[in-house]
């Protein structure tokens, strides 16, 4: 039986655009995404060569390495050079194939290409789908430091195609569920439930309706947080849960540890510290744990990470407000808030808490 697309549509300050969760997405993105000029596609050397032929025709085909080394503005200048050597105007639209940093790559080069073109986003990791393609953020890396440059720039749709995750090495499918998990401790305790239940590790990789089921609920999420705060002026910060440590402890890895992997432990830190401040039962660490462990997921800091170095390493995110750390802690699952309160003391102990033995 052939599954519908599910279409979530999403507004911004300056308009609105579908978010289309689904199957054989790919093949119809010229009357699904209604591009009516020529299509300027951007990919990466994983995802062009097992993807980039379900598109059609295309006026241009840009292909940048794979790896977030490569988000960089060399890589940029170097896009623009072939987009003018193929001519293309600005009556095209970028389109962007693959994971969350072919995203904000194309996302930047369509923001900017010729003072803006527009913008198509067809998202292929799991975590591009629940997280990068939705909210019309973008950003590159400066030698000193992840995301220091960047444009908002909203896309005029959004093609998840799940059957693309079939291509997705497992480890970065996991990645992206740690996002998944973060989304439902945000403000869905139903989606936690199902994650807390099922291990989608095995599953949703496999079933297509569980997926688009798992990708459409998640980025619901999103989509309700972005559209109340879509300059990230203040709930939108309740999407970092996790991420100050997170970041840290992927900083203080040389980032060995994946993005995805951080944040995962991130999640277990943030739980673990809201229980020492006496705002959630130490319980709902135990549960956070049990959901991200079922995916596959490492919840447990490296003893050889320090519990210093990570506190440090958390005053280099750019994320914090005049020198101070913010904290997205838990209440509860689907109540959670911000708070610059926390002592240096309590985080310490809670890092040391977290730590593998
Ligand atoms: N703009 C935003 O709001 C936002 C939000 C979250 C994350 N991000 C950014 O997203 C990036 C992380 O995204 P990511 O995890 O997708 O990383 P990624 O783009 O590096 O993709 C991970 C790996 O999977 C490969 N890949 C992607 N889709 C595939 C598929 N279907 N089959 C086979 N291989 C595939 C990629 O080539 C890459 O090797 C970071 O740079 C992060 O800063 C942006
Ligand atoms: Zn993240």
């Amino acid at each position: 039986m052939k599954l519908e697309p599910t279409c979530l549509p999403v507004t911004h300050p300056t308009g609105q655009y579908d978010v289309l969760v689904g199957t054989d997405l790919l093949s119809n993105l010229p009357e699904l995404a209604d591009i009516r000029g020529p299509i300027a596609l951007i990919t990466d050397s994983h995802v062009g060569p097992l993807h980039a032929h379900r598109l059609g025709e295309v006026a241009c085909t840009v292909t940048i390495p794979a790896g977030e080394q490569h988000k960089t503005l060399t890589t940029v200048a170097t896009i623009y050079d072939q987009l003018l050597a193929a001519g293309i105007d600005r009556q095209a639209t970028v389109v962007a194939l693959g994971g969350g940093v072919v995203g904000d790559v194309a996302g930047f080069v369509a923001a900017t290409y010729l003072r803006g073109v527009d913008f198509v986003q067809c998202p292929t990791s799991l975590l591009a789908m629940v997280d990068a393609s939705v909210g019309g953020k973008t950003g590159l890396d400066l030698p000193q430091g992840k995301n220091l440059v960047g444009a908002f720039k909203q896309p005029t749709a959004v093609l998840a195609d799940v059957s693309t995750l079939h291509t997705l090495p497992p480890e970065e499918f996991a990645a992206g569920m740690a996002e998944v998990v973060k989304h439902s401790l945000i403000s869905n305790p139903e989606l936690f439930g199902r994650l807390e239940t099922r291990d989608w590790k095995l599953t949703a990789q496999s079933s297509i309706s569980n997926l688009q089921s798992l990708v459409a609920t998640a980025i619901e999420v999103k989509r309700d947080v972005v559209q109340e705060d879509p300059f990230e002026q203040g709930r939108r910060a309740t999407l970092n849960l996790g991420h100050t440590f997170g970041h840290a402890i992927e900083q203080v890895s040389g980032y060995r540890v994946r993005h995805g992997e951080g944040v995962a432990m991130g999640l277990v830190a943030a739980a673990s510290l809201s229980a020492r401040l006496a705002h959630c039962d130490l319980a709902l660490q135990g549960r956070i744990e049990s959901a991200l462990q079922a995916q596959g997921l490492p919840t447990r800091i490296p003893a050889e990470f320090e519990a210093n170095a990570i506190y440090q390493a958390m005053f280099s995110d750019k994320k914090k407000a005049a020198g101070k750390l913010r904290f997205i802690l838990l209440r509860d699952v689907g109540n959670v808030f911000m708070t610059g309160e926390v002592s240096e003391q309590d985080v310490l102990a809670c890092l040391t808490a977290v730590q593998s033995t």
